[in-house]
């Protein structure tokens, strides 16, 4: 599966992109809102890539994870996780290259590919209540707050968090 946008084109994940990935995924700064990132090690982060390529080589993966590629580089991430019940949208792009519209491009570019192709319409997303851009991007595509809840974890800190959740029904 390859996505290609006005800007971006998105490709399949895997241990190719082993350096680009490290430069967020193991990133305080980049990760700090995140459940399973910050990775620890490259070894971590390696096991994942190859996980998420051979997701994608299944007749119905559980999990879709997207390379961003902008002019040839990879500047981020964008996942849809079916294994949860119902299809679960997740993006990180680099600090770097944040703040142009490439999480927003990807998210749509993705959402609408998946109802066209696909048949998938609904989709849900989560964000700890700090993560201003995070929730901001949900709701310029679209996005309703569904719920607020207690007991979120971030891998970055010990203490518990709260989160929002988002969802949409595309028409
Ligand atoms: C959330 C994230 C993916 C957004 O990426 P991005 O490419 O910078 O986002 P975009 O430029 O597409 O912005 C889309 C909208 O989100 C909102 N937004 C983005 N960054 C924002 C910020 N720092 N503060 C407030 N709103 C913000 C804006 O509404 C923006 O639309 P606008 O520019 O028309 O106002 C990025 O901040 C990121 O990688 N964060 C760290 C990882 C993370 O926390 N992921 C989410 C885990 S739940």
């Amino acid at each position: 599966m390859e996505i290609t946008t006005e800007r971006l084109i998105l490709r399949p994940l895997g241990p190719k992109y082993l350096a680009t990935y490290n430069e967020y995924a193991m990133s305080l700064e980049n990760a700090r809102y995140m459940c399973f990132l910050p990775v620890e090690d490259e070894k971590e982060s390696l096991e994942f890539l190859k996980a998420a390529e051979e997701e994608w080589s299944k007749p119905a993966p559980k999990y879709y994870e997207f390379a961003v590629i902008h002019n040839g580089v990879h500047i981020g991430g964008i996942s849809v996780h079916m294994e949860y019940g119902k299809p679960v949208l997740g993006w990180i792009i680099n600090r770097k290259y944040q703040g142009q519209g490439f999480a927003y491009e990807s998210a749509k570019a993705v959402m609408d590919y998946f109802a066209a192709n696909l048949g998938i319409r609904y989709f849900c997303a989560y964000c700890d209540t700090r993560n201003t851009a995070s929730f901001k991007l949900m709701e310029k595509l679209g996005m309703k707050r569904v719920h607020e809840s207690a007991g979120r974890k971030n891998r970055a800190s010990s203490e518990e968090a709260s989160e929002y959740k988002y969802e949409i029904e595309m028409p």
